[in-house]
C-alpha cells in the first residue's frame, strides 16, 4: 500500500522506489527493535574479536579438549561411517525416530524399566533438550492452562525464556545458596512446601547449570518424599546425563528415586553435551502416564503441538543416537568417551583450586571441586568478571560461571592467577 501512494506522488521511479521501500519499511518493521543479545553468545561474539594471544574462552557450555578444541566423539564418527551410503534420509515420523525414543527411555528410566514394557510413557523426539522443554511448556499450557512453574534460582537463562513464551507463569524456588556456594536445601524444602498442592517444578536432574550443585541423593529421597505429600509434578530436565559423574546410570539417580516413589515425571533428555551432538538437535520429551491407552492419546497431542512448528525432528542425529545405544561394542565406546570428558573436567577443576590455593589464596576455593559437571559458579561478581575480561582477555558470563569445559593444562595456571588477582583485591 505504501509504495502505491508513493508511485502517485512522485513520478520519479527511482526516488519512488527508494521512498517506497523507506515507507514500507517504516511502516511494517520500523517499530521493531534490536533484541537484547543472548548473554552467552555476547561472550562468544566478544572472545572472537579480541586479538590477544592470551585470550580464554570460558563462557560456553561445550566441551574442549585438553588442547581448547571441540571434540567429536569416536562412537559418533563410527555411526556416521554406517550411515553414509546405507540409510535413506525420508522424513521421520511427526514423533521421530522410534528407535532413537526407544534407546533414549532405556537410558532415563532404566534398561529393564516395568514403565516402558508397560508402555505407560508417552515419548516424542525433540529438537534436542531446548526442544524438549519447549514442547512440554505447550503442553503444560494445551491442557493444563492455569498452571504455573516453579523454577529454580538461578536456572539455565533459556529456562524463562522457554515457559514465558509458552505463557505458562512462573514461579521461583530457592536453590542456591550464595555463601556456601552449595545447595540452600532448607529454603528449597520450604518453597516445596509453601507451593500450593499439585504445582509444576523444573529440576535439573544431574550438573545443575549455572551452579554445579546437585542435592545429594538423601536429599533428593526428601524432596522426592516431600513432592508425594503435595502432589507436585516434577519436570526433570536432563541435558548432562554421565556428564556430573562420567556414568549415565548414576547421574539417572535423582529421576529414579522419583519413579521409586511413584512420581508421574516429565523428562526432557538432550544428546548436546554427553554425546557431542550439539549441532545434530537430538534430544527426547517423555511424560510418564497412569497407562497405555493415556500414554498414545499424550503421545498424539505432543505429536500435534509440534506438527505446525517443525513438522518433524531431524534425522541425522537420531540416526547416530540410535545407531550407538543399540549396538553393545558402539555403546561401551560411548561409556568410556564421556568417562573420559567427565575425567577431564574433575581433573581441571582440582587443578584449577589447587593454583588458586598454591597462589596463597586466604579464601576458600573447596566449592569449585564440590560442584560437579561442567560449569563452576565461582562466586566472582560481575566487577570481578569484567577486570578478568578487561585485564586478563578471559571471558565468561558475568554471574561469575566457568565453563569448566574451557580449562585446559594450558591456560589453568593462567586462570588461576587472574582469579586470584581480581579475588585478593576485595
Ligand atoms: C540445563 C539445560 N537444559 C537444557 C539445555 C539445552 O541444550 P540443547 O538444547 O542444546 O540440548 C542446556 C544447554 O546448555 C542446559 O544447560
Amino acid at each position: 500500500m505504501a509504495s502505491s501512494i508513493c508511485r502517485g506522488i512522485i513520478g520519479n521511479g527511482r526516488r519512488a522506489a527508494e521512498l517506497g521501500r523507506s515507507m514500507s519499511t517504516a511502516s511494517w518493521w520500523g517499530h521493531v527493535e534490536p533484541a537484547a543479545k543472548d548473554p552467552i553468545l555476547g561472550v562468544t561474539e566478544a572472545f572472537l574479536a579480541d586479538p590477544s594471544p592470551n585470550k580464554v574462552n570460558v563462557g560456553v557450555g561445550a566441551y574442549r579438549d585438553d588442547n581448547g578444541k571441540p571434540v567429536v566423539l569416536e562412537c559418533v564418527r563410527e555411526a556416521e561411517k554406517r550411515i553414509a551410503g546405507n540409510l535413506n534420509m525420508e522424513y521421520l515420523p511427526m514423533g521421530g525416530s522410534i528407535k532413537m525414543i526407544e534407546e533414549s527411555l532405556k537410558l532415563a528410566y532404566g534398561d529393564d524399566s516395568e514403565l516402558i514394557k508397560d508402555k505407560r510413557i508417552a515419548a516424542v523426539q525433540a529438537l534436542s533438550g531446548t526442544g524438549a522443554c519447549r514442547l512440554f511448556a505447550d503442553f503444560q499450557k494445551r491442557f493444563l492452562p492455569d498452571s504455573q512453574i516453579y523454577i529454580p534460582i538461578p536456572t539455565w537463562a533459556n529456562h524463562h525464556n522457554i515457559w514465558r513464551d509458552a505463557h505458562v507463569p512462573q514461579r521461583t524456588f530457592h536453590y542456591y545458596h550464595p555463601e556456601t556456594k552449595g545447595l540452600d536445601f532448607a529454603a528449597m524444602m520450604d518453597d516445596i512446601k509453601n507451593a500450593p498442592n499439585g504445582s509444576f517444578f523444573l529440576l535439573h536432574a544431574c550438573a545443575h547449570n549455572p551452579t554445579g550443585v546437585d542435592p545429594s541423593e538423601d536429599q533428593w529421597r526428601e524432596i522426592s518424599h516431600q513432592f508425594k505429600v503435595k502432589n507436585h509434578f516434577p519436570f526433570f530436565d536432563m541435558a548432562y546425563q554421565g556428564f556430573a559423574s562420567g556414568d549415565p546410570e548414576r547421574d539417572a539417580k535423582a529421576i529414579r528415586i522419583f519413579l521409586e516413589d511413584g512420581h508421574m515425571i516429565g523428562c526432557a533428555q538432550s544428546f548436546a553435551k554427553n554425546m557431542g551432538l550439539y549441532g545434530q538437535r537430538a534430544g527426547c520429551l517423555s511424560i510418564l502416564c497412569e497407562n497405555e491407552i493415556q500414554a498414545v492419546a499424550v503421545k498424539s497431542q505432543l505429536q500435534q503441538i509440534a506438527r505446525p512448528m517443525y513438522s518433524n525432528p531431524p534425522i541425522h542425529g537420531a540416526l547416530v543416537v540410535s545407531i550407538i545405544l543399540s549396538d553393545s561394542v558402539l555403546k561401551s565406546l560411548w561409556l568410556k568417551e564421556v568417562k573420559g570428558m567427565a575425567n577431564r573436567i574433575i581433573g581441571m577443576r582440582n587443578a584449577l583450586r589447587e593454583n588458586i590455593e598454591n597462589l596463597g589464596s586466604n579464601l576458600s576455593w573447596e566449592h569449585i571441586t564440590n560442584q560437579i559437571g561442567m560449569f563452576c559458579y565461582s562466586g566472582l561478581t560481575p566487577e570481578q568478571v569484567d577486570r578478568l575480561t578487561n585485564d586478563f582477555h578471559i571471558y565468561m558470563t558475568r554471574n561469575g560461571r566457568i565453563s569448566m569445559a574451557g580449562v585446559t593444562t594450558g591456560n589453568v595456571g593462567y586462570l588461576a592467577n587472574a582469579i586470584h588477582e581480581v579475588s585478593k583485591a576485595t
